[in-house]
């Protein structure tokens, strides 16, 4: 047998991500190990994670109690007509006309650019970046988390060709991950019903005892599972199945321009697939972060000089490690895009 001499290194960063927000039950083998699942290992870490999440919400006191009661009840926060008029038509303008430094990703017939906005980017799209770093949004993306922190953001087209290619992942009805974390979108344009809204079953953000029974379930064969998605720890649900563990059936999102969601992505959603080309651009943001923690804040994500930098320094990374060690890119550079070109990928 070969000895693997990097196993005690190893070993110890797996030990590291049980105890953080690793998911992948592929990359993780004591994660992914169907004894300690039996044993109850996932549903620990599931069930923990939702306590220390309502522990940190209840000292998130920035939230209006209309925000918290509609994230509450349904695992989203909607709001129509979020920005003034004349600041929206200036994200628009800098969203849809301004070239600006783009990253894509192709998933399926579905290609996503990203365009960060990061403080970097204050010179070419101000009102982009100061809407997304509002101190206000940035409070209820802590509280849909479940702890609050420095999100990421970015310009989000989604460009969708269903005539070719295989099927999005990102249209299968699932959890990201094991616990709560904030996705939220400021669309720029209306997305109609047939535009492949955004689909949340609401409620299924709660982790009713029938939801912890079928993670445990779903944790003892995962690491098998055909379903790379799946397998790396972001759930598959079949929307039949919802109704068993508590939850309402899937609503498609059809938004007007101007409309911010947040959502807590551990309640199950997905993008509608749409039978005709789309394209969607929106102000986009997220936060994950270690679950387990009993403070909010405290991140090395939020200190000066990495702090509103976090994806220059993420794709600067990706970058070298591409051009110098010959690793694969998930997201390849595009060059100057706005929102308005056609996909390059
Ligand atoms: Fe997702």
């Amino acid at each position: 047998m070969k000895l693997d001499v990097m196993l005690p290194v190893k070993a110890v960063s797996w030990g590291l991500g049980v105890m953080g927000q690793e998911k992948s039950f592929i990359a993780n083998p004591i994660i992914g190990s169907a004894r300690l699942n039996r044993m109850g290992l996932h549903r620990a870490r599931v069930r923990f994670a939702e306590r220390m999440a309502a522990a940190r919400r209840a000292r998130m006191h920035a939230v209006p109690e209309a925000d918290r009661a509609a994230y509450d009840r349904d695992g989203f926060v909607v709001k129509e007509n979020y920005l003034p008029p004349e600041v929206f038509e200036a994200v628009c303008r800098e969203a849809f006309e301004t070239p600006l430094p783009a990253w894509e990703m192709r998933q399926g017939h579905t290609v996503t650019r990203m365009t960060p906005l990061t403080l970097s980017r204050r010179d070419r799209a101000p009102a982009s970046v100061a809407a997304v770093r509002d101190p206000a949004l940035r409070a209820l993306t802590g509280y849909v988390a479940g702890r609050s922190g420095e999100p990421i953001h970015f310009i989000q087209t989604v460009i969708a060709e269903p005539s070719g290619g295989e099927a999005d992942p990102q249209t299968a009805l699932h959890a990201d991950t094991f616990h709560s974390t904030a996705k939220f979108w400021l669309f720029l344009h209306d997305v109609g019903e047939e535009d492949g809204p955004f689909i949340f079953s609401p409620g299924s953000h709660r982790l009713t005892p029938e939801r912890l029974d079928w993670e445990y379930r779903q944790s003892l064969t995962a690491r098998a599972d055909a379903r790379a998605h799946h397998s790396f720890g972001s759930f598959r649900i079949l929307p039949a199945d919802l109704e068993a563990l508590g939850y309402a059936a899937p609503r498609r999102m059809a938004v007007k321009a101007n409309t911010l969601v947040v959502a807590d992505t551990f309640g199950f959603h997905s993008r509608a697939p749409s039978d005709h080309a789309t394209t969607r651009v929106e102000l986009h943001g997220y936060l994950r972060r270690n679950p387990f923690t009993p403070w909010n804040e405290a991140d090395y994500q939020s200190l000066p000089g990495i702090r509103g930098r976090q994806l220059d320094i993420h794709l600067g990374w990706k970058d070298f490690s591409a051009t110098r060690l010959g690793k694969p890119r998930v997201w390849q550079p595009v060059g100057n895009l706005t929102g308005r070109d056609p996909a390059r990928l």
